[in-house]
């Protein structure tokens, strides 16, 4: 388990040279290859979904919801390519058809629906706020006045927004990457983040000047999203469904979300 860890430090320090190997990466791509390959894409920036970890010396994304994307993509008999973006531009890659599916911890939410096609539910969540550990909020109500961040096009900006009706004063960034949000929060551009529970958690574990509340409210599980119509929302269904009873997808939720936090405490 030493290599979550490792991972959980790492994606910290690491992310601006993520940022570049991202842009090679979508260069480096033919349009064309479809055949044998599935592209995903996702916002390798939400760990302990996806995040960027040094393997055998190579930056690579890994975490629980690459982990399932590789299984899937090998029961289905595929390779596997996966394309960094930022999070706001998954949604249209997938009506472009530019990439045939994205996982990114993305919530299966009534207004995505109208847009892209999602897989059936494979994990759910609360979200939360995050903020210096010395601000020592105990509400959103403490955030009145102040300046917060949330990611750009998330289920946390929306929350973020909620809030505000609720809270008077507050004004609100959203930025496209996540990393960059817990910058702004460590280095006081930012009073707190809005973001997952789960995700805040593992942020947590390697900024320990940072503390987070979970918030109330329904939230939509995490799915994955194609294309409207695409012939692969069955097929991933069924491989979904054969690793809830398996045991597969508890095993990975163990390795991901249970054992690194146990390591990091
Ligand atoms: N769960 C939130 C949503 O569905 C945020 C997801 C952000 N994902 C990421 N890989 N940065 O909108």
């Amino acid at each position: 388990m030493k290599k979550i860890i490792t991972s959980m430090i790492l994606f910290t320090l690491l992310f601006v040279l993520g940022a570049c190997n991202a842009s090679e990466g979508k260069e480096a791509v033919d349009q064309g290859e479809k055949k044998e390959t599935l592209i995903m894409a996702t916002s390798p920036d939400y760990p302990p979904f996806e995040f960027y970890n040094l393997v055998d010396g190579e930056q690579e994304i890994v975490g629980f919801d690459i982990d399932i994307a590789k299984y899937i993509a090998e029961k289905l008999g595929y390779e596997l390519e996966i394309r960094d973006m930022e999070f706001d531009g998954l949604i249209g890659s997938l009506q472009s058809e530019r990439v045939d599916f994205v996982m990114a911890g993305m919530q299966a939410t009534e207004e995505r629906k109208k847009s892209v096609d999602f897989s059936n539910v494979y994990y759910g969540g609360a979200q939360s706020m995050v903020f210096r550990k010395d601000s020592g909020f105990s509400g959103p109500e403490d955030l009145a006045g102040l300046t917060i961040g949330a990611q750009l096009g998330t289920t946390s900006e929306q929350m973020a927004q909620e809030i505000m009706e609720q809270v008077d004063g507050i004004e609100l960034k959203p930025l496209g990457k996540l990393n960059t949000i817990i910058m702004e929060v460590k280095n006081n551009r930012l009073d707190a983040a809005i973001l997952s529970e789960s995700v805040a958690k593992a942020y947590l574990s390697v900024h320990e000047d940072l503390d987070y509340l979970p918030l109330e409210g329904e939230q939509a599980g995490n799915a994955i999203a194609f294309p409207k119509n695409s012939d692969l929302v069955d097929k991933f269904n069924e491989v979904l469904a054969e690793m809830e009873e398996s045991g597969k997808l508890d095993e990975l939720i163990k390795k991901w979300f249970e054992e690194a936090q146990e390591e990091a405490e």
